[in-house]
């Protein structure tokens, strides 16, 4: 039996966990700092670090002690090293490490990415090959894994992120952050076939996403042509929500489209998701109805926003392959998937 205590601090969640085994929760500790951000409409990062340094301690206390353990019964430390905020990422490196040198306990480099998909694998049994749909505020991938852990990228978005999309539609519509949430709510009053919104499609990859044109879309028909993020509405309450709609019904639109493509192309049925924006039941609901060949695997609710469980769940399994991490690796803001080699596949 290996305990695995889990630390987070990659955005703006300062999250401690103790896994054993890779898949048995025994405590998911996460606290979030929505409140901090919420009046600047997104994160600020200098904040973000702050509260971390103030409440890391007292969440790793917590995790401790609600699996009923003792930092000497822990096994290992996992921790995330990116991609996320420079700052943020090192208030929980550098605790981790700490922790590590003085208890002498092993510690491994999670990536936080992988770590979203790894979160649908603890509840869930996965057959190999299979497809990966990463949908969160910092990033929108399509990979594939063949050997469990090497994920390879298909295609990822080339400007913003799904989840960040969706933070700055709710932005253009006074709506509170984080937006996923909030878009979601506010449209189930509208009616999603009001605007004739499009995500965009990249020439050089048809699995490659873009949401800014999306965006914009939202902002000129929130405010009118050319406006700016602070120029008023000129819609009505029943349009706006109208708008909110058509825009996640773009979105998930998209997603869905080029999960079709994904899977047929590479011939693979099974699609693990991960990402906060798997929190949204809308899309769920349109990833049965219009993909109902593909077996979709989502996360358990408490995992699908960020959290450590998935780090220590993950970390188990590097441990059990690679050993150890060397206590010098740093933290890595950005951390690109290794593109799919098509004469090894
Ligand atoms: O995975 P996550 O917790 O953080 C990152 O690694 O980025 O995802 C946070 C993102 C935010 O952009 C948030 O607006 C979005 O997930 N999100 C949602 C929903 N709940 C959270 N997006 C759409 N619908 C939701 N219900
Ligand atoms: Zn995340």
């Amino acid at each position: 039996m290996t305990v695995v205590l889990g630390i987070e601090s990659s955005c703006d969640e300062t999250a401690a966990s103790v896994v054993v085994d890779g898949k048995t929760i025994l405590s998911n500790i996460v606290a979030s700092q929505v409140d901090l951000h919420q009046v600047y409409g997104g994160v600020v990062p200098e904040l973000a670090c702050r509260r971390h340094a103030d409440v890391i301690i007292s969440v790793i206390d917590q995790a401790i002690k609600e699996a009923g353990m003792t930092m000497e019964k822990i096994d290992l430390l996992a921790v995330a090293k990116g991609p996320g905020l420079i700052g943020a990422l090192l208030i929980g490196i550098n605790t981790a490490k700490a922790i590590s040198l003085a208890l002498q306990k092993p510690l491994v480099a999670v990536n936080h990415v992988e770590a979203h998909l790894y979160a649908t694998m603890m509840s869930e049994t996965v057959t190999l090959p299979c497809i990966g749909a990463v949908l969160s505020g910092g990033h929108t991938a399509l990979v594939r894994m063949d050997t469990f852990g090497e994920w390879k990228l298909l295609g990822e978005t080339v400007d913003d992120a799904i989840g960040e999309a969706f933070d700055k539609a709710a932005k253009i519509l006074g709506l509170p952050y984080p937006g996923g949430p909030s878009i979601e709510q506010f449209a189930k009053g509208g009616d999603e076939n009001a605007y004739p919104l499009k995500a965009g499609s990249v020439k050089a990859n048809p699995l490659a996403f873009s949401f800014s044109g999306l965006k914009t879309g939202v902002l000129y028909t929130a405010k009118g042509q050319s406006a700016s993020i602070s120029s008023p509405l000129i819609l009505n309450q029943q349009e706006q929500k109208n708008l909110a709609a058509s825009f996640q019904k773009a979105a998930f639109a998209d997603i869905c489209k080029k999960l079709a493509l994904a899977t047929q192309k590479e011939g693979i049925s099974t699609v693990l998701f991960g990402g906060g924006v798997t929190c949204n039941q809308y899309l769920r609901e349109k990833v049965a109805q219009d993909l109902p060949e593909i077996r979709a695997l989502w996360p358990q609710n408490q995992l699908s926003l960020d959290n450590a469980a998935m780090i220590a769940g993950l970390g188990y399994h590097i441990y059990k392959t690679n050993g150890a991490s060397s206590l010098d690796f740093p933290a890595e803001t950005r951390i690109a998937f290794i593109p799919i080699d098509r004469n090894q596949s």
